[in-house]
């Protein structure tokens, strides 16, 4: 069985003061979920209070990217060992933003998948297609771009410790969400190709979320789903209340 995950994305959003009270009011929320796997993926800023903050819970820290190099001439860049140095658990790797606004390739983020791995970080690795795309019919052919960029080659066992989130472009922020049929059917699809690299042992254990619009009112429904194991939640995650109907969505 796979155990759920679900992850705040908090993108460029919250200082100290406002994490701070984001914890104070999500925490009691969330305090009985055992069955959740329950992540926060913070600015880099945010690392040392949320470290700090979540201390004694069962709730991860995340981040949202890094650099593949474990120190040197990149500036502005985070590295591995600094994301770790917090206590970091997981980082987000190649979320569609990163791809789109920020240039960055398939070949680029299989690098930052293995360093990840390498150093004991669980990449959450963003997949998914543009509407664009999703119109000309292209979907499967995206994510298995993406999927097999990363996958192929790799160990079967580092390959179930990466955690997938499909998040169609056309979805985040937009209010519209994939149905969960829509999602649904993606999210087998990948979990075929992962099959199709590896085996289906290793196919059933790769945990898959699906991300893009996931409010209180539709985890449920997504999350009765076979296939997919979680959400990656970008706005809803940014109100504790709002966070935590989500992470307790068997409630
Ligand atoms: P959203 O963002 O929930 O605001 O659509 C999801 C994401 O980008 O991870």
């Amino acid at each position: 069985m796979r155990k759920p995950i679900i992850a705040a994305n908090w993108k460029m959003h919250k200082t100290a003061k406002g994490a701070e009270d984001f914890l104070e009011q999500f925490k009691p929320l969330v305090v009985t979920n055992k069955e959740v796997d329950i992540v926060l993926c913070v600015p880099f800023t945010l690392l040392s209070t949320v470290s700090q903050g979540i201390k004694g819970s069962l709730i991860a820290l995340g981040a949202q990217n890094m650099y593949p190099e474990e120190k040197g001439a990149f500036t502005g860049e985070i590295a591995p060992g600094m994301l770790l140095e917090f206590n970091t658990k997981y980082v987000i790797i190649g979320h569609s933003e990163r791809r789109e606004i920020f240039g960055e390739t398939d070949e680029f983020i299989k690098q930052k998948v293995n360093k990840a791995l390498e150093v004991g970080l669980t990449p959450i690795l963003c997949v998914g297609e543009t509407l664009e795309e999703r119109e000309k019919g292209f979907t499967e052919a995206k994510c298995r771009k993406q999927i097999e960029a990363v996958f192929k080659g790799l160990d079967k066992n580092l390959a179930q410790q990466i955690v997938i989130a499909y998040e169609p472009i056309w979805a985040i922020g937009t209010g519209i969400t994939a149905s969960s049929e829509d999602a649904e059917e993606t999210i087998a699809y990948i979990r075929k190709l992962l099959a199709g690299i590896f085996d289906e042992v290793t196919a059933e254990a790769v945990r898959i979320q699906y991300g893009g619009s996931v409010k209180p009112g539709n985890i449920k429904e997504l999350m009765a789903q076979p296939n997919i194991d979680g959400a990656l939640v970008g706005g809803a995650s940014l109100e504790p209340e709002s966070f935590a109907k989500i992470v307790n969505f068997k409630e």
